[in-house]
């Protein structure tokens, strides 16, 4: 498992191997959107303002991978500690 750090919301989840960064947040009462819970759609794009990203959507390219701050939070996982616009 990995940690998310919310940073708006000044809190710290953990995100055990069966749970997913989307399954934490919407249980703690965090309001995300999505749709596909796939990797797939896009929807549940979430900023990441730190930490390694374990990418494991069909959303974002090579180049997006290297570059973008983001993550599909329904699959994409944390290799690191992730702080989180959120
Ligand atoms: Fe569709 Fe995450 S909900 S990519």
């Amino acid at each position: 498992g990995f940690s998310i750090r919310l940073m708006r919301s000044k809190r710290t989840l953990e995100v055990a191997p069966e749970e997913t960064v989307l399954s934490v947040c919407l249980a703690a009462g965090i309001d995300l959107p999505y749709s596909c819970e796939e990797g797939v759609c896009g929807a549940c794009e979430v900023r990441v303002l730190s930490g390694q990203i374990d990418h494991r959507d069909q959303v974002l390219s090579a180049t997006a991978r290297a570059t973008a701050d983001t993550m599909m939070a329904c699959c994409s996982r944390g290799l690191t500690t992730l702080e989180l616009d959120l």
